[in-house]
């Protein structure tokens, strides 16, 4: 628990009240509720704190590996209150909320190697509309920033948590600049026409591979990792004096896309039988998604292609011809996906049809969805690189 310096009423604390956390989501699902009512948001929101990610921490597997630290891995939920609110009820003293989702990552500082690192992101920054402008959220991060420094450089703390960086997904543009945050904006593509993308780039002949389910594509995953490591690498090479993360391809993190996407399927009443979420050729290439039901929406989460094929054009016309297929046939609207993810420059066929095709502002479009991160001790905003910053880490 921390009392905010100048002021002797605000006291900014972890929760860990299971009636606290759902109050916030009470109060949060105002604003992210989308198509659900309220109780189901609440219920949506409970799902995702109990699934794999959440409770990652707490895992055997976790344990073993990091015997410290691993408490930091997974949800965590924290308050803003005001004691000068006369009531006994904790709730009644909230001013503001929001969440961390601890994640495992990796990460090279100048002359080491790769090292895991724990990285934390915010989300479900909220204050209640009667607090608003008081200050009370950037109060909050700034407690939050203070409180995350002092668990990063501990004396004892163990490599994961001295090795800690902190991100973020804006929603309020650059809010989050004037508390150490720098802002990294990731353009997105959207295809709409999707009967024209059909005729014009995808791939017409028979595509051999596996759909994918829920989960059981973990051997899938662990080749995500290696290259993602081979990269942080590669990346290192280039720029030999930074700070390079990135955060760990995880089959748990893709289940959390996939709890989401299921939950709100069924509440709102798009019922699709046997849902997929991907599709991995036979030479295990592969992509994932998820349906944006909210958004009418395929959203790519993921593609994976061994580096240094020569048929790289060729792979990634099928694996979108796959997700063009799935936005079709759950009637989703559009295929959208992050240019960190896919960089169309690299695929000159694809980025000819997109510009040809698609309305300019369809093409490297704005995101909503700012992404942000807080440099490490001893460095500066311009010596960090954030590899993969694509949707799979989004939170
Ligand atoms: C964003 C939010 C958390 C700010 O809470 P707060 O306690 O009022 O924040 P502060 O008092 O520290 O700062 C207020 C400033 O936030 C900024 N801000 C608020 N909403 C914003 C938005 N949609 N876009 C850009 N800036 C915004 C403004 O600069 C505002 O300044 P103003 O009061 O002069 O207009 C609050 O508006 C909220 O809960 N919004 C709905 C949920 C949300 O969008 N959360 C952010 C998710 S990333």
């Amino acid at each position: 628990m921390t009392i905010l310096p100048n002021s002797d009423s605000l006291v900014f604390r972890e929760t860990t009240d299971p009636e606290v956390i759902k109050y916030t989501h009470f109060q949060n699902g105002n604003n992210w509720k989308g198509e659900l009512s309220l109780e189901e948001y609440v219920q949506r929101e409970a799902v995702l704190g109990k699934s794999e990610i959440g409770q990652k921490g707490k895992s055997t597997e976790t344990i073993k590996r990091f015997p410290e630290g691993h408490e930091w891995v997974g949800l965590k939920y924290f308050i803003l209150e005001n004691l000068e609110v006369n009531s006994e009820k904790v709730t009644d003293r909230i001013v503001s909320s929001c969440e961390i989702l601890g994640r495992l990552g990796s990460c090279v500082y100048p002359g080491s190697k790769v090292e895991p690192c724990l990285v934390a992101t915010i989300g479900g920054v909220y204050t209640s509309p009667e607090n608003r402008g008081k200050g009370y959220a950037r109060q909050m991060i700034e407690a939050l920033n203070d409180h995350l420094d002092g668990v990063r450089d501990a004396p004892n703390s163990p490599d994961l948590i001295k090795n800690m960086v902190v991100i973020l997904y804006s929603e309020v543009g650059e809010y989050y600049s004037n508390m150490g945050f720098k802002s990294e904006h990731v353009p997105l593509h959207i295809v709409t026409q999707l009967d024209e993308i059909e005729k014009r780039y995808c791939h017409q002949g028979t595509i051999e591979g596996r759909e994918l389910g829920f989960g059981g594509y973990e051997e899938l995953v662990a080749l995500q990792d290696k290259a993602f490591s081979r990269n942080l690498e590669k990346v290192r090479k280039l720029n030999p004096y930074k700070f390079i993360f990135t955060v760990s391809a995880d089959i748990d993190l893709y289940k959390w896309f996939a709890h989401r996407d299921l939950f709100i399927m069924k509440k709102t009443n798009r019922m699709q039988k046997d849902l997929k979420f991907g599709f991995a050729l036979s030479d295990n290439s592969h992509i994932i998604w998820h349906h944006n039901w909210s958004g009418d929406s395929l959203i790519i989460v993921k593609v994976f292609m061994e580096e240094g094929k020569p048929d790289a054009q060729l792979t990634l016309c099928k694996l979108i011809t796959m997700a063009v297929k799935e936005t079709k046939k759950t009637g989703l609207k559009s295929l959208v996906f992050w240019d960190q993810e896919i960089e169309i420059k690299q695929f000159p066929e694809l980025q000819k049809e997109l510009l040809e095709m698609e309305h300019e502002s369809n093409v490297y479009a704005k995101n909503s969805s700012l992404s942000a991160f807080r440099p490490p001790k001893g460095f500066g905003v311009d010596n960090v690189i954030w590899d993969n910053n694509t949707k799979f880490c989004w939170f």
